[in-house]
């Protein structure tokens, strides 16, 4: 059966868009930027995501685009004579099968609030009731749903499924979102969030300057849906030569701007109606919006409403990420092993079902997963693959990446594959360096 690819550019752009935005910006995002002292991580984070995330997703795209296969197949096909580059992308396979596992038990929780939003059922309670559904036999299940959501979705296909889903979600999700913000910004009390948020102090920064650049690198990364081989697979649909350099630079700006606008949303809420960050570090990890923003809701009027909306576009934002993360061992399956999408959909669910279930029943094996282990394997992730577009592709990724460019991506070319070569994976392996370091 011949390969499938995306309807068109659009398609293609909203797809990454749709799997970069998503829990990373409204759950993880805030959360990182109150533990690392506000606007000073906000910094940060964006100069990581410009210099480090953007050559990096443009890595992805040219191995992706010129390999059209999965991470694994296109390691292998584009090295041939070698065999360990597969075993690199195949990396990449596992680690999206491990984030699947603990994404899903967040997703869980999402589709569970979303829900409850109708009634209001955590109102007044929102600490309690994040205790009793985040981890245990319901958490599971919740699990269970939000998985069969996002294997529903890749089961439809490249062009039927994913891209369909999330040309409907990724405008939903911005309007949601924007409403949101542009009411959360009008309460009372919101300009100490705004300016925690944005007024620039650096001090931060000084104190630990160590944690933040490897929160802010792990963040950029996971944001960007980095070093996992998700970019690769979206890229390897696609069936014309545009510029990969321009597609890759409305994608990072959407989603950071997506993220930047959830903020705005968040820190309002939570110092407007909350009373600020001890409550949003007081549920630990998942706290922010859990505990956080989901308290402030019984505070206002319609605030059901304004829950389910708020949920909602949450909800959209993780299924498009979830479902960009299944995508990766189903082609792998796919194309490599002769497998129907079908039996390859419900193969990987089976076993994702069993996976996240156990993170949904073991708290710690959760946060170990969901921090620790994801910052290793995307960083060491996106590290090879780097290396393998600089030093293996070397002029060909140059020649991919020219391929439908016009003039002033041309001429950036040449910098882009001397910082692929050279001072990204220095970077990012001093990041694993330094992850591995404060593991000990
Ligand atoms: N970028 C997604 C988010 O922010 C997470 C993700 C990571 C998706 C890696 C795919 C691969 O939620």
């Amino acid at each position: 059966m011949a390969r499938e690819s995306w309807t068109s550019r659009l398609g293609f752009i909203l797809a990454a868009v749709g799997s970069a935005v998503g829990l990373g910006n409204v759950w993880r995002f805030p959360w990182m930027t109150a533990e690392y002292g506000g606007s000073a991580f906000l910094v940060v984070y964006l100069c990581i995501v410009l210099l480090v995330g953007v050559p990096g997703l443009l890595a992805e795209f040219v191995i992706g685009r010129r390999s059209k296969r999965n991470p694994a197949g296109a390691l292998a096909r584009l090295a041939p004579g070698t065999k360990s580059w597969g075993f690199v992308g195949l990396f990449g396979v596992v680690t999206a099968l491990v984030l699947l596992s603990f994404y899903s038990v967040v997703g869980g929780w999402i589709l569970r609030y979303f829900a409850a939003s109708f009634t209001g059922s955590y109102f007044g309670q929102s600490g309690a009731y994040f205790e009793t559904i985040s981890f245990g036999w319901e958490a599971a299940a919740f699990h269970v749903g939000f998985l069969a959501l996002t294997a529903a979705i890749v089961l439809g296909g490249v062009r039927g499924g994913i891209e369909t889903a999330t040309k409907a979600m990724m405008p939903l999700i911005v309007v949601l979102l924007a409403v949101l913000a542009g009411w959360a910004v009008t309460q009372p009390g919101a300009g100490e969030g705004l300016s925690f948020y944005l007024d620039f102090d650096p001090a931060p920064i000084e104190e630990n300057p160590i944690g933040m650049l490897r929160a802010a690198a792990g963040q950029a990364l996971f944001t960007l849906s980095l070093g996992v081989g998700t970019m690769i697979t979206y890229a390897s649909y696609l069936g014309e030569d545009n510029s990969l350099a321009f597609d890759g630079s409305v994608i990072a700006v959407l989603n950071t701007g997506i993220g930047v606008l959830a903020g705005f949303v968040v820190f309002p809420l939570l110092f407007a109606l909350q009373g600020g960050l001890t409550e949003v570090t007081a549920g630990g990890e998942a706290g922010a919006i859990f505990i956080g923003v989901a308290g402030a809701f019984q505070q206002v009027p319609f605030g059901r409403a304004v829950a389910v909306g708020f949920f909602g576009a949450i909800l959209f934002a993780a299924l498009s990420s979830s479902i960009s993360m299944l995508e990766i061992p189903v082609a792998y399956l796919v194309d490599e092993h002769d497998v129907s999408r079908r039996n390859a959909t419900a193969g990987l669910g089976a076993l994702v079902l069993v996976t996240g279930a156990v993170c949904a029943l073991d708290p710690g094996l959760f946060d170990f997963v969901a921090g620790t282990l994801v910052d290793l394997m995307l960083t060491a992730g996106l590290a090879g693959f780097l290396v393998f577009t600089g030093w293996i592709l070397g002029t060909d990724a140059l020649a991919e990446f020219d391929s439908g460019a016009g003039g002033v991506a041309r001429s950036l070319g040449t910098p882009w594959l001397w910082s692929v070569r050279t001072v990204l994976p220095f970077f990012l392996l001093a990041t694993l360096a330094l992850n591995l370091y404060s593991l000990l």
